[in-house]
């Protein structure tokens, strides 16, 4: 391939271009999650938020590109990038996934659950807003603490699955609530029927 018999400049054109097609090549689709693996709480979360939270959300640590690149080309759904977002404490980040954000109007509720949901919380407390600007008379993200959580236990992990089987009917049409109430009422005035 590159021969001695090769003259210098041929020889340094074939160098700098293997190392730039290789370059190249690692920026195209082999980005991944940046989180050591000796840390097995916030690596674990990264890998989820990669899978679960990637289409809406920026976050270099675990790889992802979701959030508007552009206020011109923004679409409802991007959220914010974490890049330069502080969340600490953690506990910030779970009352996000468990409401679907601050406003619980476009983010998707409990998209992790349990264990995953703290794993996750783990990570963007521990990894958001290293991009941040520095801005005068605020103290810098990792200056913040991470803060902790519970420990996840078999009750906790219930109830937060429940809710999320739950939130669908709590969206019926107020319609049926009012009927609900008339039967209710209607039954209030009746002598109750003994049962056999
Ligand atoms: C369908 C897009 C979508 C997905 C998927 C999504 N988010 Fe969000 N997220 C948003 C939007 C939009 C906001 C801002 C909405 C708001 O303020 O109500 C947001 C806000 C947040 C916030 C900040 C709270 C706030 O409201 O400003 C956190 C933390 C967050 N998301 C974490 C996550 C995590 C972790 C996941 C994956 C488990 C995730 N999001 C998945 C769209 C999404």
């Amino acid at each position: 391939m590159i021969s001695a018999r090769m003259s210098r400049p041929v020889r340094v054109l074939l160098l700098t271009s293997s190392v730039v097609v290789s370059a190249l090549a690692t920026a195209c689709g082999t980005q991944k999650v940046s989180v050591s693996r000796s840390q097995p709480g916030p690596y674990r979360g990264a890998v989820i938020f990669n899978q679960r939270c990637s289409g809406c959300h920026t976050l270099s640590y675990a790889a992802t590109n979701g959030s508007a690149a552009n206020v011109r080309t923004k679409e409802p759904n991007n959220g914010p990038n974490f890049n330069i977002r502080c969340e600490r404490p953690m506990s910030r980040v779970v009352y996000a996934i468990e409401n679907g954000g601050f406003s619980g109007a476009i983010m998707p509720p409990n998209v992790v659950v349990g264990q995953d949901a703290i794993d996750v919380a783990n990570f963007v407390a521990t990894y958001a807003g290293r991009q941040a600007p520095p801005i005068p008379g605020v103290a810098p993200c990792t200056t913040k603490p991470v803060g902790t959580l519970p420990a996840v236990t078999a009750a906790t992990a219930t109830t937060t699955a429940k809710k999320a089987a739950v939130t669908p009917s709590a969206a019926k049409p107020p319609q049926k609530k009012a009927t609900a109430a008339r039967t209710a009422k209607q039954t209030q005035g009746r002598t109750p029927v003994a049962t056999p």
